[in-house]
Formats: C-alpha cells, sequence, structure tokens
C-alpha cells in the first residue's frame, strides 16, 4: 500500500513537473550550470594546485640538489683542509729534523752512526741468522723525515744486503735516470738532488717497486712486457733480465696503482709482490731466485688490494699496509706468512706514527730493521721494533 502511494506521489510530481516544463527546465539547467561552474573551479584549481605542486617539487629537487653540492663541496672543503693540515703537520715535523736543538742532531748523529755500527756488527751472524730467522714486527719505535723533494711518487734506498752507505733515488713513478749518493748526508743536506751521481739505465722504470741488493739494481719494466731487470752497479751493464711470468697483471695496491710489481728483499731472500687478473682482489707473493730471476714458489695471499698503499717483508712474511681514500693513518692491517706461523688476527695491529698521505714505497732494509719510505714527495725512516714470532 504505502508504495503504492509513494509511486502515485513521485508520478503526480513528475506530470506536474512537465506541466510546468519551463521552471523544470529553469531548474535543471541551473543545477547543471552550477554543476559546470564547480567542475571548472575543480579543474582550475586541480590545475593550480598540479602545477602548485610541480612547481613544489622542482623546488624541492633544487634544494636537494643544491644540498647535495653543497654537501660535496663541504666534503671538498674538508678533504683541502685535511690535506692542508696534514701538509702543514709535515712541514714541521721536516722543519723540526731540519732545525733541530742540538740534543737531536747528537741523536741524529747516534741514529746514522748506529745503522752503520748496526750494519757492520750484523755482517758476520748474518749468515746463521737467516737460517732461523723468526722475528716479526711489534711497532714503530721511531720515524724520521729526512727529506722533502717535489715529486708526490717515488722511491729512495740504500742496499738492502750490503755494508754499502749509497743512497738511490727514483725520482717518480717512470723515467731512465736513477740517483745515487755516496751517503745518507749527501741527499739530506744539499736541496734537490745536487749531489747525486746520475745513473742512467738501458731501458726506463716503470713504477716504484725497484731494489738495490747486493749491489745490483733490480728493476721493473713494464713495456713491452713486465721484466725485471738485473743491472750490476759496478759496471753499469744489465747481467740479466727475465719475464715476468705473471699473465694479465693489475697494479697491486689500490692506493699506489702505478705498482704491477713491487720488489723486497728480506733476511731470507728476494720477492715479488704482485697481483694479476686471475685474483683481481688478492695480493700475490712470490720468491725469486737473486741469481737466475727466476720465480721459486708463489702464494695467493687473503690481503685484500683494495686500500693497500705498499707492502714488504720481513723474514718471510709479507705486510701489508692500508689507508682509507679520505687519508687516515697508514696500518699495517694484513699480514701473511709463508711459513703459517703468524696470522693477521696474532699480529698486532702496527699503525704508522703520523697521519700522512700514501707511501708510494717502503723499502724494509734487513740490517738495519729500518723501513725506507717515500710518503707524499717526503723520505722517511721508520725504525721498527721486532720481536719473536715464538712469543706470540
Ligand atoms: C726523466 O726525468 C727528467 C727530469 O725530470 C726529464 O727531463 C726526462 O725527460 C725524463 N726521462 C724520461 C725517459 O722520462
Ligand atoms: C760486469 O760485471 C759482471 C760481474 O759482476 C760480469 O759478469 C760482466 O761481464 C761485466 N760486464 C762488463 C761489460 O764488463
Amino acid at each position: 500500500m504505502g508504495t503504492l502511494i509513494q509511486y502515485l506521489t513521485v508520478v503526480s510530481a513528475i506530470v506536474l513537473a512537465v506541466q510546468s516544463q519551463p521552471s523544470f527546465m529553469e531548474y535543471i539547467e541551473r543545477r547543471l550550470a552550477a554543476f559546470e561552474d564547480r567542475i571548472s573551479v575543480w579543474h582550475d584549481q586541480t590545475q593550480r594546485y598540479s602545477s602548485e605542486y610541480r612547481e613544489f617539487k622542482n623546488q624541492i629537487l633544487g634544494l636537494v640538489e643544491g644540498l647535495d653540492k653543497e654537501r660535496e663541496e663541504q666534503r671538498r672543503n674538508l678533504e683541502m683542509a685535511n690535506s692542508r693540515i696534514e701538509r702543514i703537520e709535515r712541514e714541521m715535523d721536516y722543519l723540526e729534523t731540519r732545525n733541530p736543538v742540538p740534543t737531536c742532531v747528537e741523536m741524529e748523529d747516534k741514529l746514522i752512526e748506529q745503522s752503520v755500527e748496526k750494519a757492520q756488527e750484523k755482517k758476520k751472524p748474518k749468515h746463521s741468522k737467516m737460517i732461523d730467522c723468526g722475528e716479526m714486527i711489534s711497532n714503530i719505535k721511531a720515524m724520521k723525515i729526512v727529506k722533502k723533494l717535489e715529486t708526490t711518487s717515488g722511491l729512495w734506498t740504500k742496499d738492502l744486503m750490503s755494508d754499502s752507505e749509497k743512497v738511490y733515488v727514483f725520482d717518480g713513478i717512470g723515467n731512465d735516470t736513477v740517483y745515487e749518493f755516496a751517503r745518507i748526508r749527501d741527499f739530506t743536506d744539499f736541496s734537490g738532488l745536487v749531489k747525486a751521481k746520475k745513473i742512467k739505465l738501458p731501458y726506463p722504470w716503470a713504477g716504484t717497486g725497484h731494489m738495490v741488493y747486493k749491489g745490483f739494481l733490480y728493476y721493473i719494466r713494464s713495456e713491452p712486457q713486465f721484466q725485471v731487470i738485473k743491472f750490476d752497479l759496478k759496471n753499469q751493464t744489465v747481467t740479466d733480465s727475465s719475464m715476468f711470468p705473471a699473465e694479465q697483471q693489475i697494479p697491486v695496491y689500490g692506493l699506489s696503482p702505478f705498482n704491477y710489481v713491487d720488489l723486497a728483499a728480506d733476511e731470507d731472500g728476494l720477492w715479488a709482490i704482485y697481483a694479476t687478473k686471475e685474483n683481481e682482489k688478492h695480493i700475490c707473493l712470490a720468491r725469486l731466485d737473486p741469481k737466475t730471476l727466476d720465480i721459486e714458489q708463489m702464494w695467493d695471499t687473503p690481503c685484500p688490494i683494495d686500500n693497500a698503499e705498499n707492502s714488504f717483508v720481513i723474514c718471510g712474511t709479507l705486510y701489508v699496509v692500508y689507508n682509507t681514500k679520505l687519508r687516515s693513518r697508514s696500518r699495517i692491517q694484513c699480514v701473511y706468512d709463508v711459513s703459517d706461523t703468524v696470522t693477521t688476527e696474532q699480529a698486532p695491529l702496527v699503525y704508522f706514527p703520523k697521519r700522512y698521505g700514501t707511501h708510494s714505497s717502503i723499502k724494509y732494509n734487513p740490517a738495519e730493521k729500518y723501513l725506507y719510505a717515500w710518503d707524499d714527495g717526503y723520505q722517511i725512516i721508520y725504525r721498527l721494533a721486532m720481536k719473536k714470532k715464538s712469543d706470540l
């Protein structure tokens, strides 16, 4: 019943509406116009919103980009400030050793004299030492900046297995001339390389992985292939050369990418530190025969190439020095002992005394227990404290 009444009401309303058609149409039109108005307002609004949104987004993006740029610039500024602080520190250290108070001069002389004495006193027992070489680094006892050259990367070294006081300088990462000084004072007491005798090599050297050992210069040649050249310093002739047998070599230290092969001497003999594509994440070690330059044995070490700046060998143990891309203090962070006595976990984490740049070369002198290092143009001697491997 009720629905019928409703139905009748609706029908009568429609009839009425149709009867008063003009006002109904007006009504519809008004409504539609209102709708259209609102739609157009919405349209305007959405357009405004969307353009506002787009503008906002662009602003934000611009802001973020600006922040990124600013951050990058801040980082660069920080890095620059960092390296400036490092340089100032080094300058101060260097000036200190250049203009020492009298007691320091004495100490300095003593250090050098001691090294001579030590080298001489070690001369006889050297052989017996070779047989039971069982020492490892416990710490870096002292450092001394002895000179500063313009060239950022290079190598300076003494003969690593003789009593000779001569000093050899490879100024840079590739050339055909080596500078020889009669004694360390000729190198340190005069500016630049003025007191040097020039030795011109038959083929240019590459990198900073070279070595002077028992009167011979062993150096790396990279073109046309990697070769180790053995050069007699007495009569200045090449006595031997060998093709480095590793294939597809890659830089062996992430932070000193100019080195593909690095030669080292320890109490026991000669070593080559290198890397190949086959094992592109880790450093390889090989023992060389000093006479023939043949590789006697090879090891894949667990020491990563990434962030390595250099390395050296003491008593058959490879010590790899690491740093970070944003320079921090250099540290020995990976150790590989071919006799398996020492592991990285057991070895002390040795930090270099100061926060500097990157060591482009570090040569260990077994007779003196010194490291000869080149750090961002500064020539440095590090004195090592040793301990017995068996004390682990
Ligand atoms: C070696 O270095 C000297 C001095 O820096 C330079 O004049 C010369 O051209 C270099 N020679 C080679 C072969 O790179
Ligand atoms: C240079 O000396 C070595 C011995 O150390 C000798 O074998 C070689 O023949 C000499 N070379 C020349 C050109 O005199």
